[in-house]
């Protein structure tokens, strides 16, 4: 049963800290949202599992979730969950879901020379749902993709709190693989990329463009559900599913810290 004092409008969910800064970009347009995020970390990282685990996974955390949280909207702040599991997730919870899909339309749109990065978790470069995006919009250009799970498993490890060099060598490998393929756009296509966004614009220049999807996914969760002030909402919190050890605890702590939350510790 759910105690009035832990009901959230919005919960966001992913397999570790890479939904963060599409909470923070709903914090910035509605500073008043109440808001809740999960990561699934027990099961981190979702990029390697096979659909039916991500599908298992992800419908286990929705469930505790709501149980808990009796939120209005989930966000589905992972590409890799929402790709493989947002059909199924829709099938079995009757609250509406907005998922983050591959801004493949959005680069499309945006892109000059019609040869696009896309930079991914391994099930998302190559899962159907996204051939289907990239032939559905993509038609007339090329697509360059990368699978990058030792970026993503640096960032939820805490890239973020690392000197701008170290996040600089760690993307190199990446932008010399797109640079090479002489894209013009790379989308950003796993959440957890956006906690370097900046270092992606920097270091790639004002040449390739960096696309991200947290406008679009955030918009479409307001129409579906706008913003309601509830001076008795909790503290905006983050809780995680694994059991902690010390060390992930910590990136935890500082990651709510950064983005404002009050650690909730494991749900
Ligand atoms: N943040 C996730 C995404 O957007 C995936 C990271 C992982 O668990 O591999 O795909």
């Amino acid at each position: 049963m759910t105690k009035k004092n832990e009901q959230y409008q919005y919960a966001f969910i992913d397999s570790g800290t890479g939904g963060l800064p599409y909470l923070q970009y709903l914090h910035e347009l509605e500073p008043d949202a109440s808001m809740v995020y999960v990561a699934d970390n027990a099961h981190f990282p979702y990029g390697k599992k096979t659909k039916e685990e991500v599908i298992a996974f992800a419908s286990e955390t929705v469930e505790k979730l709501i149980a808990r949280f009796n939120p209005e909207i989930i966000i589905v702040a992972c590409n890799t969950m929402s790709v493989m599991a947002l059909d199924s997730l829709r099938k079995k919870f009757t609250l509406p879901f907005v998922g983050t899909v591959p801004g493949i339309k959005l680069a499309v749109k945006q892109s000059r020379n019609k040869r696009i990065g896309i930079l991914a978790t391994e099930r998302t470069v190559c899962d159907p749902y996204t051939e289907r995006l990239i032939e559905e919009f993509g038609s007339g250009c090329y697509f360059e993709k990368r699978a990058d799970q030792e970026l993503i498993a640096q960032i939820e490890d805490g890239l973020i709190t690392d000197s701008y060099e170290e996040k600089l060598k760690a993307i190199q490998p990446a932008l010399e693989q797109f640079k090479k393929a002489n894209t013009d756009s790379i989308i950003l296509a796993c959440t957890h990329f956006l906690h370097i966004e900046d270092v992606f614009e920097s270091a790639a220049g004002s040449d390739m463009q960096i696309i991200d999807t947290r406008s679009g996914v955030i918009h479409q969760a307001l129409r579906i559900a706008p913003c309601k002030k509830n001076p008795d909402a909790p503290p905006n919190s983050c809780y995680a599913t694994a059991a902690l050890d010390t060390h992930i605890e910590e990136q935890y702590r500082m990651y709510s810290k950064l983005f404002q939350l009050r650690w909730g510790g494991a749900l």
